[in-house]
Order: C-alpha cells, then structure tokens, then sequence
C-alpha cells in the first residue's frame, strides 16, 4: 500500500475524515435545570434553533420564558425515562445535548439525602440516558441523516469508586454516569462527553477554563454552570472539533477562556492527539 493511501485508511479509521453534521435543531433534555436552561439560552442567544424537553410546563414558562410553552415554541414534555415520549421531540433533530440528571433530595446533611421512587441514578443517569440516545439514533435513521453529534454532562469523580458522591441517598450517581458515558461511546453516534467539577452558579466568561482526563485535574475550585453550557453549546455548534471527546472540565481564576477550538484541542486525550499527528 502506497503511503498516502495508508494514511488515508489510518485517517478514515480514526474518523478524522467523516463529517458530523449540525442540520436541524439541538434537543435538550434537562431544560428547566440550573445547566439545562444556560445552555438553553445560550443556543438561542446564538440564533441556533433549540428543543427544550421539560417534564415540567409550568417550570418551563418561568425558567425559559415561554409563552404557550408548547411545540410551536420549541417546548416540548416528556420523561427521559420513556421513549415514547420523546419521540415528538427528536424527529428531525440536528444534534442532542444531554443535561438531564438524576437529582438528591436532602433534608439537612449528606447522610439525609435520598431519590425519589423511579428517579434514583441507575433510573435516569443510567438507564434514561441509554433511552434518550437511542430515541436520538432512531430520529436520525428516520430522518436518513448522517448522525448528528450527541453531548453528554456527565461528572468527575468516577475513576473513585464508592465516592461520597456514590454514597449519597446509597445511588451510586457516578458509577451509573460512568456507564451512561461508555454506553454512549459506544452507540456508533458521534457524541462529546463533559465532565464537570463541582458546580457554582457566579457568572459565565470570567474564568480560565481547564480540562484534563482521569480526575487529574484539581477538584478544588468549582466551575460556574454557565461555562459548562458554554462548552456544551460549542460543543453542539463545533461537532468536528468536539467529536470524539471525554474530558474533565473546571475552572481557575485567569485570562477567560475565548478559544474553544483551541479548549477542544487540549481537552483530546495524549494517546489520540500523538496518533491524529502520525496521519497529518
Ligand atoms: N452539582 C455538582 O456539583 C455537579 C458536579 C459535577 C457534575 N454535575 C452534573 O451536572 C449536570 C447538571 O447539573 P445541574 O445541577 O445543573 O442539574 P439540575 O438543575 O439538577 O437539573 C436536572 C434536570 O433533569 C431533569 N429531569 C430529571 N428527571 C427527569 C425526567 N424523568 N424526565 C425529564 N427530565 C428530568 C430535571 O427536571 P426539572 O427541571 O423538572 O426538575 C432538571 O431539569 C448533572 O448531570 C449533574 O449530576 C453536578
Ligand atoms: C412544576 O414547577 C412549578 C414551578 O417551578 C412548581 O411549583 C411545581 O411544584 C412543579 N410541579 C411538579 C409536579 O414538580
């Protein structure tokens, strides 16, 4: 095999070559949540075209600010946890952000918390995930598109097992987030994975963005919601630069992160950007 033609084979192995297309609107799940709705409004700030599934429509007309909150603005109602009902909102999709998440209901201290019946970590984190993507997969199909791109929130922490974050209300969020990533990973759809440490709510674009890989970077400052969905949406309008991609993501204080080209660059793991440097 003559040079050139290897690196092709090698490129096209590595799908440095395949393109991922953005064609048609990004469904976020999760939209009425603290990350959910930044990213919801920081699409739509962009002129992007936005799916809003809520399981809650009075929540959505105080947090999106929607009016008939219904499909002909963008929102539409569902469980993450039922295929059925998610349907609606993915046909013709161009893209899915993932922000729905299981959340602990705590009355005081960590040792009070608990889900509630249906909605523990393994309900939405694992399994709802694995609906949601497939309901994404099958929209696709239908719509006999090249698969759009699909962008998970999911956490750090998960190289440690039984964490703290694992033992809260016993439903080892994490671990179930961990195989939520690796089932989508190996879905065969195009799909970015963000990592966040612990989360605050301060104000977007003022701080140094970090990325790293395996919990390596420091779990110490936390990093505001509104980056996080910063990344998510550039992540959805970037699909190529993004693809492929599983990173830790926190913050520090610094020169504000501008560059996401550049952030995606940095957030590829060192085995694959040492192999994407062989083919160039
Ligand atoms: N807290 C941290 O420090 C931390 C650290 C790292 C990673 N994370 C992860 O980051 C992500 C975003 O966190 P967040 O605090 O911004 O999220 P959040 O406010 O807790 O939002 C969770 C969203 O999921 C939705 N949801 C739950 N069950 C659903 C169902 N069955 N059907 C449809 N929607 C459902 C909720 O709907 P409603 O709006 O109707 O309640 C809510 O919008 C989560 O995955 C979280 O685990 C958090
Ligand atoms: C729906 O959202 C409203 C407004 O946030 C809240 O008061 C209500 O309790 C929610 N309903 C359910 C079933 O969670």
């Amino acid at each position: 095999m003559a040079p050139v033609v290897l690196r092709v084979a090698l490129a096209l192995q590595l799908g440095l070559f395949s393109a991922v297309a953005v064609e048609g609107p990004v469904v976020i799940t999760g939209a009425t949540g603290r990350t959910g709705a930044l990213l919801y409004n920081t699409l739509k700030a962009k002129g992007v075209s936005v799916r809003a599934l809520v399981r809650n429509v009075t929540k959505a007309k105080e947090v999106l600010r929607c009016s008939a909150c219904d499909a002909s603005e963008g929102i539409f109602l569902g469980d993450v946890t039922k295929k059925e009902t998610l349907v609606q909102a993915m046909e013709g999709a161009g893209a899915l952000a993932i922000v729905a998440s299981s959340v602990p209901v705590c009355t005081g201290g960590m040792d009070t918390c608990s889900y509630p019946k249906g909605a523990f970590p393994v309900d939405i984190d694992w399994l709802a995930s694995k609906v949601q993507v497939e309901a994404f997969a099958e929209s696709q199909k239908k719509a006999g598109k090249v698969p759009g791109p699909v962008v998970l929130c999911s956490s750090m922490g998960t190289t440690e097992p039984d964490s703290f974050l694992d033992k809260l209300g016993n439903g080892f969020a994490v671990f179930y987030k961990l195989n939520a990533e690796a089932a989508l990973m190996s879905s065969g759809l195009p799909f970015t994975i963000v990592k966040p440490c612990g989360l605050s709510d301060t104000a977007a674009g003022e701080a140094q963005l970090l990325v790293g890989h395996d919990d390596s970077i420091s779990l110490k400052t936390p990093i505001t919601r509104g980056d996080v969905a910063r990344v998510m949406a550039e992540a959805t309008l970037q699909p190529e630069k993004a693809k492929g991609l599983r990173f830790d993501l926190c913050s520090q204080p610094g020169a504000a992160t501008a560059d996401f080209g550049k952030l995606f660059d940095e957030a590829r793991n060192p085995l694959a950007q040492a192999q994407a440097q062989v083919v160039v």
